[in-house]
């Protein structure tokens, strides 16, 4: 038996902000964030959009193509956690009407999160493979005004169905991991953006990705020279490219395993999205797939990060007539019809973000559920 991805389908909040404005607010060439960080634009997300609404809308098309039979587990990854006790996917098993017959939970490591999610999933898959697990990663990911990290914002979610006999990545067996406690990015309880130790950020995840590399060979994970192409975690996509390059440095010195026009497939969507924290490697899933050429039964590598720290090392192979599952008009639909901003409302949103007591929010998503407000402490969403 195989167990892997099924389906796998992505979101993005429906505002959009252009790199190019910040830069010229900033004084600043633009050639530092289109080239220097690989990042274009941000998804945004408006007033009535959070974690729980992304997600309804990346889930609800896999949901319409294979039901909702033998998903008695809904497993959500974030770290824009929207209340302390509550998992974010009790909410979205509502607005969904998911059965009532599920394990529902939250789970939380900064980004590296949803491959958690996803190893738990498979856990499952293997022992009861009647039972599908609905996967989601969703995050809003923010820094201050001003910050080092800001130009590398963005908001987006995916949902993935883990199978058996899946039709998009079989998922093999072996992992590295690595986990180190380091103060690199964090979020306090008190805080809606991150702090975070930039350049010391990069190093880490660097370490990391030896460390998860040097141990998934260990437990005789495959060659470097195996893998058609590998997707990394993508805080914003240039990212990437260190990444590939540290790992053909270790892992295959003189070959051209580590030629870094493998990653362009896999960058378009984070490019123009941002950092979507959890969702980010499987954002460069999405893009391998939707942009990529037919790589039907190759190996793909995936190196998941997140920060605090936790890294993870794995691969898949493709199978056959995966290319016949993509949504990709869809999704590149709701990239062109996401909503410019401009600098002066950028900034009036970011700063006007942190609301609290009882509130109603304006009718703004593009989406077909929203986050209508707060009454009494509690978080209300409608469906339309
Ligand atoms: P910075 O320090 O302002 O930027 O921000 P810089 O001065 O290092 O410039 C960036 C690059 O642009 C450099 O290239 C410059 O040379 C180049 P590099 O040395 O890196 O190869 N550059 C130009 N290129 C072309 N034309 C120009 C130009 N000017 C400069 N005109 C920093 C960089 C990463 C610190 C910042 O973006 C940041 O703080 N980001 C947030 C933290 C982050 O993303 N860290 C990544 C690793 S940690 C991680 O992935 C986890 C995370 O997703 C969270 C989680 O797990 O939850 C963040």
């Amino acid at each position: 038996m195989t167990i892997g991805i099924h389906d796998i389908s992505a979101a993005t909040g429906s505002l959009v902000f252009a790199l190019a404005d910040l830069a010229e607010h900033e004084g600043i060439d633009v050639g530092k964030y289109h080239r220097g960080i690989g990042q274009t634009e941000m998804s945004l997300t408006t007033e009535d959009e959070d974690i729980v609404t992304m997600a309804a809308r990346a889930a609800k098309p896999i949901l319409e193509r294979h039901g909702v039979e033998g998903i008695r587990t809904v497993v959500f990854a974030t770290e824009s956690g929207i209340d302390q006790s509550k998992a974010a996917s009790v909410f979205l098993h509502g607005v969904l009407g998911l059965p009532r017959s599920a394990r529902v939970v939250e789970v939380k490591e900064a980004c590296y999160s949803a491959t958690a999610a996803i190893q738990f999933g498979l856990g499952i898959v293997e022992r009861r493979p009647s039972e599908r697990v609905l996967v989601i990663a969703s995050d809003v990911a923010r820094y201050e005004l001003n910050s080092s990290g800001e130009a590398t914002q963005g908001s987006g979610a995916v949902a993935m169905l883990i199978a058996k006999d899946p039709a998009v990545l079989e998922i093999e067996p072996v992992s590295g991991l690595w986990t180190d406690d380091v103060w690199d990015f964090w979020r306090p309880n008190d805080r809606s953006t991150a702090l975070v130790d930039g350049k010391y950020s990069v190093q880490v995840y660097l370490e990391s990705l030896e460390g998860a590399w040097q141990d998934y060979r260990a437990n005789g994970g495959a060659e470097f020279s195996s893998f058609a192409r590998v997707c990394y975690h993508q805080p914003f996509t240039r990212m990437a490219v260190k990444a590939q390059q540290r790992l053909a440095r270790i892992a295959d010195p003189d070959g051209e395993s580590g030629d870094i026009d493998r990653l362009a497939d896999t960058v378009e969507y984070n490019a123009r999205i941002g950092n979507t924290y959890t969702a980010s490697i499987y954002l460069a899933l999405l893009s391998l797939l939707d942009n990529g050429p037919d790589l039907a039964g190759e190996r793909i590598g995936f190196f998941s990060y997140g920060s605090g720290a936790v890294g993870e090392f794995f691969a898949g192979v493709l199978v056959p007539g995966y290319k016949a599952q993509m949504r990709t008009d869809e999704l590149q639909g709701m990239l062109a019809q996401r909503r410019s901003i401009a600098y002066d409302e950028y900034r009036h949103r970011h700063i006007a973000y942190d609301r609290v007591g009882d509130f109603e929010t304006a009718d703004e998503t593009q989406g077909d559920v929203r986050f209508a407000g707060i009454a009494e402490h509690r978080r209300l969403y409608e469906s339309r």
